[in-house]
């Protein structure tokens, strides 16, 4: 069994229970784990994680599950609402009797925090309505393979400052990239998760920016990001943000404005036609589909540096 690094926090319901050293070994097992998965076949022999899902989920549920059962450990999946039927520090503490790690998707960060408050096992947050710390890491992970190293690299966000915004932020500042977000008035990050990242770019001497011109935002850009307009649990706003988020959408003469060897990237799912358009998703300038199979990846390395 290789010797594997450890997350002091045993949690992840927000990118910085991750030091960045942890960060760093998170990225540097990953590595590892893609390059030889059979090494690692066994590590979560007899371990089962819950898989809690308030909302859908095509990559991040099935990743879970399947990396989960490429470690050798077993999965166990409940949609819909987590607290329905009794609070969730109950729910809590029932998973932990039996499993050994919760995977949580959830319309509120506070449900997060209420299961990892009550759990003696250790918490994931697999999205909630201000963090989606899980696709961070992937991200990361993808841009360091393309570019072979993050420290000096620009990632331009373009649209919602919403929760895949905030998780990249936070890890971007950390290792050392400039992060500028182009977003509608209004539609900025939240305050608090701002003053974070600004915060940790002062320490670590990164730079953070935000503006509301998308073309200052991608000027210099290796990385082009963007995000659904609307989040799932904002459907009713979706017509007015349709019309507010129309100039940020990312178009091919947007991404002729980063540099030339710039990336797009997307979380997925993408709308098209919204956010962006097929000439930039279909590009071979798009590496969504290298971020969707790293989710599997960097998701191992967290399992086994949270249970093994
Ligand atoms: N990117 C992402 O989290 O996708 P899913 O919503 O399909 O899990
Ligand atoms: N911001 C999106 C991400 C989906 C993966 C949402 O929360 O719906």
């Amino acid at each position: 069994m290789p010797e594997l690094p450890r997350i002091a926090a045993r949690r992840f319901t927000w990118d910085l229970d991750v030091s960045t050293e942890e960060l760093l070994q998170l990225l540097d097992l990953t590595a590892r784990v893609k390059r030889n998965p059979q090494q690692f076949r066994w590590s979560l022999a007899d371990r089962y994680v819950t898989l809690l899902f308030e909302k859908p989920s095509l990559r991040t549920l099935l990743t879970f599950e399947l990396a989960i059962r490429q470690l050798g450990g077993g999965a166990v999946t409940m949609t819909g609402p987590i607290a329905a039927r009794e609070p969730a520090k109950d729910v809590a503490r029932n998973v932990e009797r039996w499993t050994h790690c919760i995977v949580a998707r959830t319309f509120s960060q506070d449900t997060i925090e209420e299961l990892a408050r009550w759990a003696s096992i250790p918490v994931i947050n697999a999205l909630s309505d201000l963090y989606h710390p899980c696709q961070a890491l992937a991200d990361m992970f993808t841009l360091r393979e393309r570019f072979g190293e993050l420290n000096g690299l620009k990632l331009a966000f373009v649209g919602d400052g919403n929760n895949v915004a905030h998780s990249l932020m936070l890890d971007a500042v950390r290792l050392g990239m400039e992060f500028c977000i182009a977003c509608p008035p209004g539609y900025e990050p939240k305050r608090q998760v701002w003053d974070q990242a600004n915060a940790l770019a002062r320490t670590g001497g990164a730079q953070l920016h935000l503006t509301h011109d998308p073309r200052e935002a991608v000027r210099g850009a290796h990385a082009v990001y963007t995000d659904v307009w609307t989040s799932m649990g904002f459907e009713g706003e979706a017509d007015k943000r349709r019309r507010v988020f129309q100039p940020y959408q990312v178009t091919p003469e947007l991404m002729a404005r980063a540099r030339p060897e710039a990336v797009f990237m997307h979380c997925l799912p993408a709308r098209r036609g919204e956010e962006t358009v097929d000439e930039v998703i279909e590009s071979p300038q798009s590496v969504v589909f290298e971020q969707a199979e790293n989710r599997l990846h960097t998701q191992k390395a967290l399992l086994l540096m949270l249970l093994s």
